[in-house]
C-alpha cells in the first residue's frame, strides 16, 4: 500500500469568531488524485492553504512528506507546486520570464520548453502576463506549479477559467503527473473533472467533512436505483408490472428501478408488442453531482 504523504487530524481555523475549518481529519496517500469538494466558503482553500503553509492553523496536527508546512522547512518547500485560487504574478513579466524566475526557486527544474508544451502556452512565450486571457494566465498558474518538478501538487481550483479543450487537455497532464508518482490535492467545482480524475473525493460543508469515498461510490452512490425515463402518448396504458412505480406527467413518465435490466425488458418488449415507440428512452443512475448536490443540500440545512 501507498504510504500517507499528507496527514491532517482535526484541523481548525477560525477568522475571528468564524469557525471556517471545525475539526476535519483526512490522508492522502502518495500518486493519489485527492479532490476536497465544497460549496463557496465551506473552507477549502483554508485547507489547501494551511497545507501548503501559507496560513497558520488554530488546532489539530498537519503533516506533509513528514514535515509540519507551518514550520517553512525549505526541504517541504522543494516538494511542492502549488497553484494558488488567486494569484499575484508580475504582470509586467513575460510568460518565459515568469516561469524561468519560479524554475529558479528550485533544485531540480523541469526546463522552461517542457512546462509551457505541458501546459499549452508555447507560443505565448514571449507575451506579457497583462496580454494573457483570462484562461492562458490560469494555465500559467498551472506552469508555474510544474516549474520545479514537485512531488506533490495542491491546486486550488486549477482550471477555472479553462475553455473544454484546455481542460480536457489539463486533466491529461495532472494524469501524467500520476502516472510519475506525483501526489495531487484538488479543489473543484466540476463535477466532471472529479469523476474523471480523482481516486478519492472528501465533501466538507461549513468547514466539516460531510462525506467521503470514490467518485463512484460516495454517498452510496453504487447501491442508488436507476431512473428510467420516456415520453409516450398520454392516452397510452402502461403494462399492470410497471404501472404502480411510473410518474406521469404530461407525456413524459419517470420511473425508479433496483433491477433495470428487467425493467427495461418488461417496457420496451410491452412497447414492441403494442407498437408504441418510446421516445427519449434513457436509463440513468445519479451522477457525482447528484449525490453531491443532495449532501451538502442536506449539510447546509443542519444546525451548525
Ligand atoms: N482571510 C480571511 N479573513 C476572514 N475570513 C475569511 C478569510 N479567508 C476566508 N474566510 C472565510 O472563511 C470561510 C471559508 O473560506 P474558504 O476560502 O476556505 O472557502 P472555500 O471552500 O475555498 O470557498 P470557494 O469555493 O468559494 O473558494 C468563508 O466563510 C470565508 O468568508
Ligand atoms: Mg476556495
Amino acid at each position: 500500500m501507498a504510504r500517507d504523504v499528507v496527514e491532517v487530524e482535526d484541523l481548525r481555523k477560525s477568522y475571528g469568531s468564524l469557525q471556517a475549518v471545525r475539526g476535519i481529519s483526512f490522508t492522502v496517500a502518495e500518486a493519489e488524485v485527492f479532490a476536497m469538494l465544497g460549496p463557496n466558503g465551506a473552507g477549502k482553500t483554508t485547507t489547501v492553504e494551511i497545507l501548503e503553509g501559507f496560513r497558520r492553523r488554530d488546532g489539530g496536527r498537519v503533516s506533509v512528506f513528514g514535515f509540519d508546512p507551518a514550520t517553512g522547512d525549505r526541504r517541504l518547500k522543494e516538494q511542492m507546486g502549488i497553484v494558488l485560487q488567486t494569484t499575484g504574478v508580475d504582470p509586467y513579466l513575460t510568460v518565459a520570464e515568469t516561469v524561468d524566475m519560479f524554475r529558479g526557486y528550485y533544485p531540480k527544474p523541469r526546463t522552461r520548453a517542457e512546462v509551457l508544451d505541458l501546459v499549452g502556452l508555447a507560443d505565448k512565450r514571449d507575451s506579457r502576463v497583462t496580454k494573457l486571457s483570462g484562461g492562458q494566465r490560469r494555465r500559467l498558474d498551472v506552469a508555474i506549479a510544474l516549474a520545479g518538478d514537485p512531488q506533490v501538487l495542491f491546486l486550488d481550483e486549477p482550471t477555472t477559467g479553462f475553455d473544454p479543450g484546455a481542460r480536457r487537455a489539463a486533466w491529461e497532464v495532472i494524469m501524467g503527473l500520476k502516472n510519475l508518482g506525483k501526489t495531487i490535492f484538488l479543489t473543484s467545482h466540476s463535477m466532471d473533472e472529479v469523476q474523471f480524475l480523482a481516486d478519492r473525493v472528501v465533501v466538507i460543508a461549513t468547514g466539516k467533512i460531510v462525506a467521503q469515498g470514490t467518485p463512484d461510490t460516495l454517498a452510496g452512490r453504487q447501491h442508488a436505483s436507476t431512473v428510467v425515463r420516456f415520453r409516450m402518448p398520454a392516452s397510452v396504458t402502461l403494462p399492470e408490472a410497471i404501472r404502480g412505480s411510473a410518474r406521469l406527467e404530461g407525456n413524459g413518465v419517470e420511473l425508479e428501478t433496483n433491477d433495470p435490466t428487467r425493467t427495461l425488458y418488461e417496457l420496451t418488449s410491452w412497447a414492441v408488442q403494442t407498437g408504441i415507440s418510446l421516445e427519449g428512452l434513457q436509463a440513468t443512475r445519479p451522477s457525482l453531482e447528484d449525490v453531491y448536490l443532495e449532501i451538502t443540500k442536506e449539510a447546509e440545512g443542519a444546525p451548525v
